[in-house]
């Protein structure tokens, strides 16, 4: 019995201890990213950062987050967003018609397909996707629907493409990504490669 109380009485001496030293080394201001009051907006400003200032043409290509991941513009956009309708400057260099005398990489032919598998539902509700019955439209391999023109979903380049700023990440991302090919750095092959690891038919 006395035993266990001495226990006692050191277990909380620690943790007492360990809350004065808790109280004495973090603050308030250090939990939060930006490192300042949480209870005021006062004093608080977002980091400048400027976007890349190189026009098209004289800038330098990012290496692809990972493989067939979209490519970051490293051009400024100024000028060039927003795209609507009637106005998308970046096809008058990056259709594949244009890019290369404008030394601009070409959109790729996934850009002109439709991957949307054609479905309707038969008379009991279920999904007959291109001649066969499913239950969910993810199950199949996808089959490409090539088109000479722009697919319309991908008409919106800058909603995946993204201009760069040079603001330093609050948290620092360690994704290291693994490239299968050198080539793969610079390039996507994703229309060869869509229905990789994909077994059902
Ligand atoms: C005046 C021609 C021109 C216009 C307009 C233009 N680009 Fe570019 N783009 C280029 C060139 C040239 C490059 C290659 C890098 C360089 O030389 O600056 C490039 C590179 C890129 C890249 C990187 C490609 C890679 O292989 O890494 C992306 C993404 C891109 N542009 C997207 C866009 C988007 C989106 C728009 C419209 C908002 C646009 N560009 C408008 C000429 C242009
Ligand atoms: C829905 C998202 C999306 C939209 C919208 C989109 N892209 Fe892409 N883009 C991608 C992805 C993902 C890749 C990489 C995989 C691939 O090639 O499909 C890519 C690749 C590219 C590449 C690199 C091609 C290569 O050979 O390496 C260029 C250039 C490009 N896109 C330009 C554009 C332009 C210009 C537009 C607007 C007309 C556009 N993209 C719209 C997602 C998109």
């Amino acid at each position: 019995m006395k035993k266990n109380r001495k226990f006692i009485t050191i277990l909380s001496l620690i943790a007492a201890a360990s809350m004065v030293y808790a109280a004495g080394t973090i603050s308030e201001e250090s939990l939060g990213l930006r490192k300042t009051d949480l209870y005021s907006e006062s004093n608080v400003k977002p980091d400048e950062g400027k976007f890349a200032a190189k026009a098209p043409g004289s800038s330098k290509r990012f290496e692809r987050s990972y493989e067939n991941a979209p490519p970051m513009i490293p051009h400024s956009v100024e000028g060039l967003l927003p795209i609507t309708k009637n106005n998308n400057a970046c096809l008058g260099c990056h259709m594949p018609n244009v890019a290369k005398s404008m030394g601009a990489t070409p959109i790729p032919p996934s850009h002109f397909a439709n991957f949307r598998p054609k479905t309707k539902l038969d008379a009991s509700g279920k999904i007959i996707k291109e001649g066969k019955t499913i239950t969910n439209t993810s199950d199949v391999k996808v089959v490409v629907h090539k088109q000479d023109k722009l697919y319309q979903g991908r008409f919106n380049c800058s909603q995946c493409h993204a201009p760069q700023a040079d603001i330093p990440p609050a948290v620092a991302n360690n994704f290291q990504p693994e490239f299968r090919s050198a080539d793969a750095k610079h390039k996507s092959n994703f229309i060869d490669v869509l229905n990789e690891g994909v077994d059902i038919q």
